[in-house]
Formats: C-alpha cells, sequence, structure tokens
C-alpha cells in the first residue's frame, strides 16, 4: 500500500467488537486521521443523548455525517470508528420491514447516501459472537438504547448482509484477544488497493 493513495476506511460492527480499538491502532500505527461517529459536535452531541424514533436517528445521523464530512479535506487517509453501514445495520433493524426485501431497502439506503459529500473507499466490519461483544462493553456502565442482545444480533446478521453489496469490504473476525485481532488487521490493510481519490459525489 502506498500511503500516498487517499483511504477512507470505515471500522464498523456492533458494540464491544473493538472498533475503537481498532481505529486507535490504524490510525497510529499507518498515520491515518481518525473519525469517528456519532461526531462530537452538537449535532452529534444531540443525538446520542435522546431517545429518538429509527426514522429521525436515521436522518439525524445521516445529517451529522453530511456536515462533518463536508468540511474534511479529500487528500488525506482516514480511519472512521462508524460510518453510514452503522446506520444501514442499526436504523435498518426497525426500517427494513418498510420494504418489500433486503434488495429494496438497501436502493433506499444507497440512494440516500447520494446527498453526502464522499463515501469510505474500503470497509472492515469486526465480529464476534454477541454474547461476548456484551461482555466486553458491560464494564462500561449503564448500557445504551442499542445495547440489547437480540437487537445486536440481528443487528450483525444485517452486517453480514452488505457481503457482495458493498466494494472492498471485509470481516473480520474479534473474537479473540485484541493483539490476534491487531495482526488480523496488519494483514488487511496491506492489501489494501490503493485508490487514486476519494469518490466524489458532487
Ligand atoms: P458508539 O460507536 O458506541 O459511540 P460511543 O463510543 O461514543 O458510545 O455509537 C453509539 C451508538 O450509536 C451505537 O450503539 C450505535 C449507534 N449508531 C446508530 O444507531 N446509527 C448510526 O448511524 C451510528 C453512527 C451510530
Amino acid at each position: 500500500m502506498t500511503h500516498s493513495s487517499r483511504i477512507y476506511l470505515a471500522i464498523e460492527g456492533i458494540d464491544g467488537t473493538g472498533k475503537t480499538y481498532v481505529a486507535d491502532y490504524i490510525s497510529k500505527k499507518y498515520s491515518f486521521v481518525k473519525l469517528q461517529e456519532p461526531s462530537k459536535s452538537e449535532l452529534g452531541n444531540f443525538i446520542s443523548n435522546g431517545a429518538w424514533d429509527p426514522v429521525t436517528d436515521f436522518f439525524l445521523f445521516m445529517a451529522d455525517r453530511a456536515s462533518f464530512l463536508k468540511d474534511l479535506p479529500r487528500d488525506t487517509n482516514y480511519v472512521s470508528d462508524r460510518s453510514l453501514y452503522s446506520s444501514f445495520a442499526y436504523q435498518g433493524y426497525y426500517l427494513m420491514e418498510r420494504f418489500r426485501g433486503i434488495d429494496e431497502y438497501f436502493e433506499f439506503f444507497m440512494n440516500s447516501s447520494k446527498i453526502l459529500p464522499f463515501l469510505p473507499t474500503h470497509v472492515f466490519v469486526l465480529f464476534s459472537d454477541v454474547d461476548l461483544a456484551l461482555k466486553r462493553i458491560s464494564g462500561r456502565g449503564k448500557l445504551t438504547r442499542f445495547e440489547k442482545r437480540d437487537y445486536l444480533e440481528k443487528v450483525q446478521e444485517i452486517y453480514f448482509s452488505l457481503k457482495g453489496r458493498v466494494e472492498n469490504i471485509k470481516f473480520v473476525d474479534s473474537n479473540n484477544a485484541l493483539d490476534d485481532l491487531f495482526k488480523l488487521i496488519d494483514k488487511e490493510i496491506t492489501s489494501l488497493s490503493p485508490q487514486g481519490h476519494l469518490p466524489s459525489n458532487k
């Protein structure tokens, strides 16, 4: 991989799979600028602290990312702790039933994503046993409105449905110790195909 290429790598997965550790690791080791969703902006905090219905959540998370992405320089490599695919999976749990099936929902989702300034060039979805993921997050204090077993089980399944639908997507096993996970990440990073530019919607 050449570091002159521009990459926007999204780290995805359910809560407790180690996304934040992985994003921090990649950011430090490969000098990628770290992004985070929801953002720490006023809007990001507003979303995190509220309890919204799924449709409102969908558009609020979209608005948050549209808003902070538009101000970012394009000539930088980014690693992002979550991205639009979190909306696909977490809000998809509720929104999917309004569509005839996953294909129709995916079409709606990709059409909506056209309003974003640019999209991830690569995605790593971390997956693990849901009970293990819940055990990992139980130490963080009160669980959020998103951190429920059956819900996360289904959300993880929805992530897997991105296979074959999204380009440059990799599913990375995060059931083991962090050091093992980092080794897998190193392997995946070295195999990233360099992108000449960040795909733009403009
Ligand atoms: P999380 O990454 O856990 O943030 P923090 O580390 O600050 O707690 O994200 C918070 C929750 O927001 C998480 O449970 C998933 C949810 N979420 C969505 O439902 N849709 C989205 O589009 C995003 C970005 C997050």
